[in-house]
């Protein structure tokens, strides 16, 4: 399979805050962010595996600073790092004020997709070229997380076979 160069994944998508997408305060509900996040970085990994994608984790997300209503939200999708049929999405998003024009991070989150074959199993992807010494270390960082979510994959599976298979 030919390997692909990060950029040519890459997605920026933008959203404006409407106020149905905030509480009382006028800050953005976590759970819209989410929803966004998970379809920029779907995006992203369609475009690197060119086949359908499932989301098959989310790490943690730390929410920085409020994006308030009227807000543009400007969401950048990387491919960090490729297994077999996984790959970890890193984005940064980013509020803009349209009035002033400040960019304010508000939110970083790692995801990772795993390509589906037309069986509905998981398929081969392209490896992935890395040009830059950020490409290099953000893909030495996301090998990093993948071993931790290895390692709590499994001991998540040990504990529930103990407990007879209940959560
Ligand atoms: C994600 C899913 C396809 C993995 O299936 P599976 O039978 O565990 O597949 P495998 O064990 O062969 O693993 C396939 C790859 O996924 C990775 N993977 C599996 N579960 C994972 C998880 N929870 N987090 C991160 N990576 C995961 C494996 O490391 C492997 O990567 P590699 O091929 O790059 O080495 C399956 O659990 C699934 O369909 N989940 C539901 C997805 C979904 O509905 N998402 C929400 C809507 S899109």
């Amino acid at each position: 399979m030919k390997p692909k160069k990060i950029s040519e994944s890459r997605t920026l998508m933008t959203y404006r805050v409407l106020p149905q997408d905030t509480n009382p305060a006028g800050n953005l509900h976590g759970g819209v962010l989410l929803k966004q996040l998970d379809l920029v970085a779907a995006t992203c990994a369609m475009r690197h595996a060119r086949k359908p994608v499932v989301t098959a984790s989310i790490d943690r997300m730390n929410f920085l600073r409020p994006a308030y209503v009227g807000e543009l939200i400007n969401l950048h999708a990387n491919v960090n790092m490729v297994g077999r049929t996984s790959m970890e999405i890193g984005v940064r998003v980013e509020a803009e004020n349209l009035l002033t024009g400040e960019i304010r991070h508000t939110n970083s989150a790692y995801l990772t997709f795993v390509a589906m074959g037309e069986n509905g199993k998981p398929s081969p992807i392209p490896p992935l070229i890395l040009e830059t010494g950020v490409d290099h270390r953000r893909n030495r960082e996301a090998k990093e997380r993948r071993a931790v979510r290895k390692e709590e994959r499994i001991r998540e599976t040990a504990s529930a076979s103990q407990n007879g298979g209940r959560e």
